[in-house]
């Protein structure tokens, strides 16, 4: 069984450009479910680039499927959670002035902070998903601490794919070595009796292979399904305004 997840953050990107309320996280939400998509994705950053606490209500009363929250394991978030009660939490590693999450948790360097968010989540219903790096290590120590799932990170894996460069040969061994990572630590993480998910730069172009790895049950996908979404709703969105203006125009010849 396998499980897209879409992540929404950048339709609220695009609102918040404009600190205006469109376009609505809700609305894209309720589409992306009739398209067929599993889940909602979303993380609420603690400098609030995209997606705000309102929207996190909003998508707890809308989302009728599965709604994951990532965030990072803080005071301040976790609090957030508890009063929202998405389904599951992410738990992501934030850094102020990164562009987006630049890798996964470092779970066994904060043991107690971790298991500690662990703990208070899973009392309250939350299901707990820790978002790390394809590392054995990281792996054993995240079914230490009873996750229920892990999110495998595939950054490293999308930036290979993505940057092919001229040598092409060299680049082939490096995406094939990274994949195999990716397979290990899903065996691995399944074996321990984890649940296991993948996310991060994944692409239309880069989702083959992933999507062959059997342990792998869920896809958090973002930035590449609302650059699409962007693009192939363009060339409808310019013709109902130049209906638009060309239905005006039509109206104020008629009167003179
Ligand atoms: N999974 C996690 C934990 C993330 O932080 C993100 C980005 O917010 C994603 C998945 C989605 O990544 P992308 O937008 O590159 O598809």
């Amino acid at each position: 069984m396998s499980r897209l997840n879409v992540n929404i953050d950048h339709i609220a990107t695009i609102r918040q450009a404009r600190r205006t309320n469109e376009p609505n996280p809700v609305s894209a939400a309720v589409i992306c479910e009739l398209a067929g998509a599993d889940g909602i994705t979303t993380h609420l950053r603690g400098d609030r680039r995209h997606i705000q606490d309102y929207d996190l209500l909003a998508l707890k009363q809308a989302v009728i499927t599965h709604l994951n929250v990532e965030m990072a394991p803080t005071d301040e978030m976790i609090e957030i959670a508890l009063r929202v009660k998405p389904d599951v939490v992410t738990l992501v590693p934030e850094r102020p002035q990164e562009v987006t999450t630049e890798g996964g948790l470092d779970v066994t360097g904060n043991r107690k902070a971790i298991a500690e968010a662990i703990r208070r989540l899973t009392e309250h219903g939350i299901f707990v998903s820790l978002f790390i790096d394809p590392d054995l290590g990281q792996i054993k120590a995240a079914s230490r601490m009873r996750a229920y799932q892990i999110e495998i990170c595939t950054a490293l894996y999308a930036r290979l794919c993505e940057n092919p460069g001229d040598q092409t040969v060299r680049r082939t061994k490096e995406i094939e070595k990274e994949l195999e990572r990716l397979r290990q630590a899903s065996k691995y993480a399944a074996r321990a009796g984890l649940k296991v998910a993948v996310g991060h730069g994944l692409t239309y172009r880069n989702i083959d292979p992933v999507a062959r790895i059997p342990e792998v049950e869920e896809f958090n996908i973002g930035h590449n399904i609302i650059a699409r979404a962007a693009l192939v709703g363009m060339d409808r969105a310019v013709r109902e305004m130049i209906d638009a203006i060309r239905r005006a125009r039509s109206g104020l010849s008629s009167q003179t």
